[in-house]
């Protein structure tokens, strides 16, 4: 079993006044005048949570899914060379954040054996037609396994990917194969994709009730698809633990997730910070963000608050990665609207370092450089970027990851879902509905001709009559 590294610090030493001023910063005033709203928002949380409610807090105590999980992938990973998730938005953005920050970059141009046997892995997460078209081309159906995945079973373009992956199935590889070749994760009962599993005798998993699309990464929404590439499923429950022990503190203290929702919070509504960039400097992290963005982005983007007034609250999430952003978009983040946070990640010891070699001594360009690591280039490169904000007066504060280790990045993922929840109650809307999702849903439906959205399809016509297009 793989040892657990440490915990996960927060610096926000920078998102305060005496680092940026009282214009961008949050004071130690405002701090104390919001704590107690802040703490009532976190007891709220719990009580609802110990009520009955709010499902994803206690996913961090369900070992023995995760345990029949990875039981699971030891026994199938021999019988394939290639997994493919079908999903999207809550379904997809998990298991590749799981992947991309715990196996190497190049996993998939990795040996079977460098792989310790586990299949290659991919995420189809859109109808590109031509991405779609190249993914079937690259895997054999005959040594592939497709987890298609979608709470509801409803989504067209998951239900897209799994019909044309069930005909390549039934072509290649015969008819009877696809209780072989097709896992499925969905909701226990409802919807046609448990149908499908009943009707075709499909292994499946269960998205527990409760649990919504972007707070199931660790349900077998995200853990099956991670277990399939050897991810320590059980480490990475037990890191989300050890910070669930920390989101429950009522004090804002010492619960970084509440101060986090908090100062990102008065940020954008007391000092017009209306866009949240975060920005890791590790590869590995860059789809962390990814996911990150839908978290806080659809449970905070919202038109009404809880009693029905227009609000439209939320705060834009926007991904950078360090270094490469700092050639693309620090020179707007240091001097155009001083309209943002940058939320840093920073690793302290990477998996692996590398030595840059001595050479050209006598440039001064280039001698500073050899001797050095590159681990010690890219953390110091985050320390200027850092500095250079904080003189400009930008907001700013850090995540520090011990290491990428399963424990670190369960702590991170079930952080950064609480403190979506306490932001959710600071701004007072409800962080587990996207009722703004499902109106183009709707119309997509009505276009593409669904039986029952025929009076939709009438009131689009309607309204495209009403307004002729402008074209050039
Ligand atoms: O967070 C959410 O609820 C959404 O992003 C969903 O995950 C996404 O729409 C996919 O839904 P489903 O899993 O039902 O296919």
């Amino acid at each position: 079993m793989k040892k657990r590294t440490g915990r996960i610090s927060y610096d926000y030493t920078n998102m305060l006044s005496p680092a940026v001023g009282t214009r961008h910063g949050v004071t130690p005033g405002e701090l104390r005048a919001w704590k107690t709203r802040a703490e009532t928002a976190a007891a709220d949380v719990r009580r609802r949570h110990e009520s009955g409610e709010m499902e994803f807090i206690s996913l961090p105590s369900r070992m023995k899914t995760a345990r029949e999980i990875a039981e699971f992938a030891r026994r199938a990973k021999n019988d394939f060379d290639d997994f493919v998730v079908l999903g999207i938005g809550g379904s997809a953005l998990g298991a590749a954040a799981l992947h991309c920050a715990l196996n190497p970059p190049y996993y998939n141009l990795m040996s079977v054996r460098r792989r310790m046997g586990y299949p290659r892995f991919f995420v189809e997460d859109n109808v590109d037609p031509v991405r779609i078209a190249n993914l079937l081309e690259v895997v054999n159906p005959k040594r592939t396994l497709f987890n298609v995945i979608t709470k509801s079973g409803g989504t067209a373009e998951t239900l897209a990917a799994l019909l044309t992956v069930c005909g390549m199935i039934r072509r290649k590889t015969g008819r009877n194969a696809l209780p072989k070749h097709l896992v499925a994760t969905t909701d226990g009962e409802k919807g046609n994709l448990r149908e499908i599993v009943r009707r075709e005798k499909l292994p499946s998993f269960e998205v527990p009730r409760g649990v919504g699309g972007r707070f199931s990464v660790l349900t077998p929404v995200g853990l099956v698809p991670a277990a399939m590439t050897g991810i320590n499923v059980i480490q990475l429950l037990r890191g989300a633990a050890a910070m669930r022990a920390r989101c429950i503190a009522a004090d804002a203290g010492s619960n970084p997730a509440l101060l986090s929702a908090l100062l990102q919070f008065l940020a954008c509504t007391k000092k017009g910070k209306t866009i949240q960039v975060m920005m890791p400097y590790s590869v590995q992290l860059y789809f962390l963000a990814d996911w990150y963005r839908q978290l806080w982005a659809e449970s905070l983007g919202k038109r009404f608050d809880l009693a029905g007034r227009t609000v439209n609250a939320g705060q834009t999430p926007v991904k950078a990665l360090g270094a490469t952003d700092q050639h693309s978009q620090i020179q707007l983040y240091a001097e155009g609207p001083n309209d943002k946070t940058i939320t840093f990640l920073r690793v302290e010891k990477f998996g692996t370092d590398v030595e840059i070699p001595k050479g050209f001594d006598d440039l001064d360009g280039l001698s500073y450089l050899g001797g050095a690591s590159f681990s010690e280039l890219l953390n110091t490169e985050l320390r200027g970027t850092e500095i250079a904000l904080t003189k400009a007066k930008r907001p700013n504060s850090t995540f520090v990851f011990p290491a990428i280790t399963p424990f670190t990045v369960g702590q991170f993922i079930f952080l950064l879902e609480m403190q979506t929840v306490f932001a959710g109650g600071l701004f007072r809307v409800n962080p587990f509905d996207q009722p703004g999702v499902e109106a183009g849903k709707i119309a997509a439906f009505a276009l593409m001709g669904r039986r029952g959205f025929e009076k939709n399809l009438e009131e689009i016509s309607a309204l495209e009559s009403r307004l002729p297009r402008k074209v050039v």
